[in-house]
């Protein structure tokens, strides 16, 4: 049986992930083909409990904790969820991976990176997502459409200069891992968007 594919998807808070995900998962379903989608931090019971703890703005914790705390959820969603589903020929689609942890603790947080090259090689060896679409967005419009949701988590109360730097590091990432990530322009309206996200889909995975 052949593995199925591995997507992730990245971005700010407010950058339309959501969105992206429920008509990525209708897309390939029209396709035939059995998607799971997931997220992170979550995925697991284990994991969704870290996640409440985790966005949590009563909780305050060492940047390193959290950086730790997001790699847990990681091996367990990758033990219980991802590598299962995968082997299955069921292709997962999950709302933030890896990256995220090398944009918010890294970027954001300023956990040294050389410490989560660390715990990428501990939790996932050389395993890598098979496509990334980043949904880039300027700060200030992420920050407009955060506003309109009603509760704020505690990472979506931070100050402008961690989205910065959060952005920052993606962007970085993204130019980095040219083969993998797929930047997407989140400012454009909506069906601009889906229409971007179609000719990368079709040209990374059915080409
Ligand atoms: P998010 O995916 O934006 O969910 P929602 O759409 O429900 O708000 O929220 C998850 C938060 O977790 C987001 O602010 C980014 C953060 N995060 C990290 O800081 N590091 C990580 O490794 C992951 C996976 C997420």
């Amino acid at each position: 049986m052949q593995r199925g594919k591995f997507i992730t998807l990245e971005g700010l808070d407010g950058a339309g992930k959501s969105t992206h995900l429920a008509w990525l998962e209708n897309f390939l379903e029209d396709k035939g083909i059995d998607v799971v989608t997931t997220r992170e931090p979550g995925g697991t019971l284990l994991g969704e409990q870290l996640r409440t703890l985790l966005l949590d703005p009563g909780q305050h914790m060492h940047a390193e904790t959290e950086a730790l705390l997001m790699f847990a959820v990681r091996r367990e969603h990758l033990d219980k969820v991802i590598l299962p589903s995968l082997h299955r020929g069921e292709w997962v689609i999950s709302d933030r991976f890896t990256d995220a942890s090398f944009a918010y603790q890294g970027g954001g947080r300023g956990v040294p990176f050389d410490k989560l090259h660390i715990l990428e090689q501990w939790v996932q060896g050389v395993f890598q997502p098979d496509l990334t679409l980043y949904f880039d967005v300027p700060i200030e419009m992420a920050r407009q459409r955060v506003q309109s949701a009603k509760i704020t988590d505690r990472f979506e109360r931070e100050q402008d200069e961690f989205f910065l730097q959060v952005r920052a590091t993606y962007l970085q990432r993204a130019q980095q891992f040219t083969e993998r990530i797929c930047l997407v322009d989140s400012s454009q309206p909506l069906h601009e968007v889906t229409i971007a996200l179609e000719a990368i889909i079709q040209q990374a995975l059915f080409e």
